[in-house]
């Protein structure tokens, strides 16, 4: 018995380890499709009775590895999540025309589990019912709330934060249409429309149904290394394409950190659309860039990401980013990020880029980002210098005057 002790707690420590990515599960019908898709994170905060009459409170966490007993049906759906000696935590869905909502939360813990709850006097299955606040959530989209929710009852409080749920998924695969919970939304009020952003901008739309919100709550990465990339028409010639950049990547709740080695690097360079296709191990970044007479610009930016839970992929072709004139490269040192779609935000640091007109297979004058200090430094360290230089032959005038003409004054 205490030998099965030791293993749960070793359990529950390899567990403990993984949560920051959360529980997720992938609920398959009979047919193998799709139909219920979770990630989340839940604390528990339970307290029980311990002798005396006194009692204890216990925090928890809802671990990564569950034993998944849900059900999907037409109308109602329930996400069942079995964990640890005997605990559950379930979730009803229900759909409504247009909108489908969770119902209940029911937790059970069982008492007589002593790596949880020590020295409980009780040894039976608690169980916990609760309305959750999840409700509107448009078919076809995923739920996203991000923030903390924490819903109490008696003896129990659950804490859920980077919720990603949906429920009656179609096509066997997850949405890319967001539902934010209220306490994502920024408070500056926008104009209410109905229903999903297009992935063409990257404009905030309703209360209920929005872009992400930009602000990504993350671990600080180290800065991403630079990546020297390029492309050439072919074998013999120079590069037509250059491109230096240190890329991270914000993709839903993650962020991550492009690591250029072992990058695979293809495209090709048009006289109107040019392209740069960057392939790691988890993720293709392809970047096409136009040239409109006299200026290029970022114009298409298409990510794809290899999950547990199939290929991610989102993509804005209507973007007018790193503008410069044809010929010139565009050079941003300092970090920036773009919101690319809902799910996607592009943070750069190190930029340089110059996908048209490259001659000699070296970067042309570089058109800086307005942002950027060092396009104000550049010239005062310059000023500087020639300033400094100025007064050393000033003086090495006047000194040499003195040594000429010994014995007179001027002035
Ligand atoms: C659904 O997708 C999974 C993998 O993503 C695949 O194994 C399965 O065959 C698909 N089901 C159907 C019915 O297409
Ligand atoms: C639940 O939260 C409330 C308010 O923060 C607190 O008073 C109560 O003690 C908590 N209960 C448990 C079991 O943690
Ligand atoms: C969840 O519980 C774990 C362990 O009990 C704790 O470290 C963490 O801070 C809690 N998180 C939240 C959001 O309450
Ligand atoms: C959801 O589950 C709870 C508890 O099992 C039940 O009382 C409730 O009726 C269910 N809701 C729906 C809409 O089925
Ligand atoms: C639970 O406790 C009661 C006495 O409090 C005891 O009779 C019973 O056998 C216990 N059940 C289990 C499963 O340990
Ligand atoms: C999801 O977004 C796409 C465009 O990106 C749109 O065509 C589609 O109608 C949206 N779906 C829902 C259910 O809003
Ligand atoms: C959206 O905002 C309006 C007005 O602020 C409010 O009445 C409505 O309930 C909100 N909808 C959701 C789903 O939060
Ligand atoms: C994005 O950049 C703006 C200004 O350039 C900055 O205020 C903001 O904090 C940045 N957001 C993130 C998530 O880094
Ligand atoms: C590259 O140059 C080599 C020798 O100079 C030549 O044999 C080869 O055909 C050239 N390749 C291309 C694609 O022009
Ligand atoms: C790139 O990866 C290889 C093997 O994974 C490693 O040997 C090499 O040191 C890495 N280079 C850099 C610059 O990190
Ligand atoms: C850019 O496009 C114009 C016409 O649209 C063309 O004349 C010019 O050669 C192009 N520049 C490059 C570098 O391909
Ligand atoms: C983005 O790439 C994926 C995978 O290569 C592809 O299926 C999708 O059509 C592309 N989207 C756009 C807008 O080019």
């Amino acid at each position: 018995m205490s030998r099965y002790a030791t293993f749960v707690l070793f359990l529950t420590l390899g567990i403990a380890f993984q949560l920051s990515h959360g529980t997720e599960v992938n609920v398959r019908d009979k047919t193998n499709q799709l139909c219920l898709f979770a990630n989340l994170m839940v604390n528990f905060s339970v307290s029980y009775e311990v002798a005396d009459n006194k009692s204890a409170t216990v925090e928890f966490e809802l671990p990564a590895k569950v034993t998944d007993e849900s059900t999907c049906g037409d109308t109602s759906s329930t996400l069942k999540l079995n964990f640890g000696e005997g605990h559950s935590w379930s979730v009803n869905f229900t759909i409504n025309g247009k909108m489908y909502q969770a119902d209940t939360i029911v937790f059970s813990y069982n008492l007589s589990d002593t790596t949880v709850f020590p020295n409980s006097v009780l040894n039976e299955t608690e169980t916990v019912a609760v309305k959750t606040h999840i409700t509107d959530v448009g078919v076809d989209t995923c739920y996203s709330c991000k923030s903390k929710d924490t819903i109490e009852a008696d003896k129990v409080n659950q804490t859920l934060w980077n919720v990603l749920i949906q429920a009656f998924v179609t096509n066997n695969r997850t949405s890319k249409n967001i539902t934010s919970c209220a306490a994502d939304v920024p408070t500056t009020p926008v104009a209410p429309t109905t229903h999903a952003p297009s992935t063409t901008t990257a404009a905030p739309v309703t209360n209920s149904t929005t872009t992400a919100p930009t602000t990504t709550p993350t671990p600080t990465l180290p800065t991403p290394t630079t990546g020297k990339y390029s492309i050439k028409r072919d074998e013999n010639s120079t590069a037509c394409l250059i491109a230096n950049i240190g890329l991270r990547i914000g993709f839903k709740q993650e962020q991550m950190n492009f690591d250029p080695n072992g990058t695979k690097v293809s495209g090709s360079c048009g006289v109107n659309s040019s392209e740069l296709i960057l392939t790691s191990n988890t993720m293709t970044i392809m970047l096409t860039f136009t040239n409109d007479t006299k200026k290029f610009r970022l114009h298409a930016l298409n990510f794809t990401k290899n999950t547990s839970s199939g290929e991610f992929s989102e993509a804005n072709t209507n973007l007018s980013l790193w503008e410069a004139a044809v010929g010139t490269s565009y050079m941003c040192n300092k970090e920036q990020n773009y919101t690319i779609t809902s799910q996607l935000t592009l943070y750069t640091f190190d930029l340089q880029v110059q996908p048209f007109g490259v001659k000699n297979g070296v970067f042309s004058t570089a058109h800086e980002c307005s942002l950027d200090d060092t396009s104000i430094l550049i010239p005062i360290i310059v000023g500087a210098a020639l300033a400094g230089l100025i007064l050393i032959v000033v003086i090495a005038y006047v000194i040499g005057r003195r040594k000429t003409y010994v014995g007179y004054q001027t002035l």
